[in-house]
């Protein structure tokens, strides 16, 4: 039995109870099955795409701790293998293709291994039918509507031992407070918002995460206060276009006072949030920004292009030049915020001095980092039938013309923190050098710097003594 593409159903707001009695028989079953054989029933969740993907993971693993399973590393060793996955460019859709080929591999060896796929890539009907028709060894899909399903849709799984889809067309109420486990004890995401409304002309979001929807105001900071309660030092808000936040609520409230409201929380040390979409940012939040200490210093902008023409195509509803009377509205009010920016290059139409025009654009902005990517057809969004698709090769060398300039820029960005005192949250032992702690400083900077893994999750005062592009070295002072 497969169950596929409800969207009319009715959640009752007993949802959360029914799934809170699932969570729990497996519980039983799980501890049945340590008492009998004097093991642990185990998961991996392996977690693809942006942050809204990664906080979702977060509450598959809160979910499958309460049900009794314990974390392993590596996938051949888990009886729960959980995909979380994204399809905002081509390639994050192939790895998951590839890996599937492999997991084929795992559950011929283990039978009783459970493959649950979900996220954005299960939204789109196609993926499914591949699904169907070629990878029968997955076991559970379901969508980004309906994750909190999960313990039903695993309990069902065990049941029939059949492949179980449960996709649903759109979103839902919101349930709150289901269980969660951080990736991190001092930090966490909130999501403030869901959904898109906005359909750049290149984008998937719009239409596997659907409309935009807020959370209440309450919900949000019961839930910070609760992280804080608990350990968090840092919290980052999160939403496709935090500006938008609260304007379909029924007593609509802005994102800056939304903002400022979080800053109050009482022992909150640091908010971030992400992302903020340049047409509607406000000077209400830069002043919010401006004033209050523990709101970082950086604003993650996504530019996208800075020729007017592919502006336009792409649906982003602001001109090159108000997105830079933007960023000096910035510059002038808080001199020392650190903005950082999303690119695409080979957009339907770019010319080489379509591609120039971004390029100036990133010497008069002087990003302090920037993720680049190259134009990925998506079918289904309004640029995949637009006309003058560019060739790979010219989306290539224009690509590698951006790199040219951005990295030396982001490397002059960095120098001049050399000899400045940052505030730093360590996050983790570094990967290449264990006498090393790496954390980020309040305008985002990743820092490297002596010490061991009791600085962890606490905020060390460090003296930036030297920077590569991508880092900054210091002592702790
Ligand atoms: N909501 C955020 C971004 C979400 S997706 C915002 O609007 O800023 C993250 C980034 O992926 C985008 O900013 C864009 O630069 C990139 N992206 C989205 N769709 C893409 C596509 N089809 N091809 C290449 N890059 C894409
Ligand atoms: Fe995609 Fe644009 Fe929405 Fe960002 S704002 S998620 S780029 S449609
Ligand atoms: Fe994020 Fe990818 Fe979905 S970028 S919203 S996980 S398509």
């Amino acid at each position: 039995m497969s169950k596929e593409h409800r969207e009319d159903i009715e959640i009752s707001s007993d949802e959360k109870k029914i799934q809170l009695m699932y969570i729990d028989n497996i519980k039983k079953i799980n501890k049945k099955y340590f008492e009998q054989t004097g093991k642990e029933k185990t998961y991996m969740t392996v977690t693809y795409g942006c942050q809204m993907n990664a906080h979702d993971s977060e509450k598959i693993d809160g979910m499958l701790i309460e049900m009794g399973y314990k974390k392993v590393l590596t996938e051949s060793e888990a009886d729960v293998l959980v995909y979380n996955t994204c399809c905002v460019r081509e390639n994050a859709e192939n790895k998951i293709f590839g890996n599937l080929g492999y997991l084929k591999k795992l559950k011929e060896k283990n039978k009783n291994l459970k493959i649950v796929l979900c996220g954005c890539m299960m939204q789109q009907e196609a993926i499914i039918d591949k699904i169907k028709q070629s990878y029968n060894h997955v076991d559970i899909i379901f969508g980004t509507y309906n994750l909190y399903k999960f313990p039903q849709l695993l309990f069902t799984s065990f049941e029939t031992n059949e492949m179980i889809i449960d996709i649903w067309k759109k979103a839902q109420e919101i349930i709150e407070d289901l269980p969660s486990q951080r990736m991190y004890k001092f930090k966490a995401s909130v999501n403030i918002m869901f959904g898109c409304n906005n359909f750049c002309t290149y984008c998937i979001v719009p239409y596997v995460r659907g409309r935009e929807r807020s959370r209440e105001v309450e919900d949000i900071i019961k839930e910070i206060e609760y992280l804080v309660e608990d350990g968090v030092k840092e919290i980052t808000l999160l939403g496709q276009n935090v500006n938008s936040y609260g304007k379909n609520l029924k007593e609509p409230v802005t994102f800056a006072e939304l903002l400022e409201k979080v800053s109050k929380v009482e022992g909150l040390e640091r908010i971030r949030f992400m992302t903020s979409h340049p047409k509607d940012l406000s000077e209400d939040l830069i002043k919010v920004i401006k004033e209050n200490d523990n709101i970082c210093k950086h604003i993650h902008l996504p530019v996208q292009s800075g020729s007017n023409k592919l502006l336009k195509k792409m649906n982003r509803v602001y001109t090159r030049e108000d997105y830079l009377k933007l960023v000096e509205k910035i510059k002038n009010e808080i001199p020392d915020i650190s903005l950082t920016t999303d690119i695409i290059v080979g957009f339907p139409t770019e010319t080489d001095e379509d591609n120039d025009e971004t390029i100036d654009l990133v010497k008069e902005v002087k990003y302090s980092s920037a993720f680049t990517f190259i134009y990925s057809v998506r079918s289904g969004t309004p640029a995949a039938n637009m006309d003058g698709q560019v060739e790979e090769a010219d989306a290539k060398r224009r690509f590698n013309k951006l790199l040219e300039v951005l990295n030396p820029i982001v490397l002059e960005i960095n120098k001049k923190q050399i000899g400045t005192k940052q505030r730093i949250l360590v996050e983790n032992i570094s990967k290449n050098d264990e006498t090393l702690v790496t954390g980020r400083s309040d305008n985002n900077s990743l820092v490297h710097f002596k010490g061991d893994k009791s600085l962890i999750g606490t905020f060390v005062d460090v003296k930036i003594t030297d920077c590569k592009t991508f880092y900054l070295i210091g002592e702790q002072i």
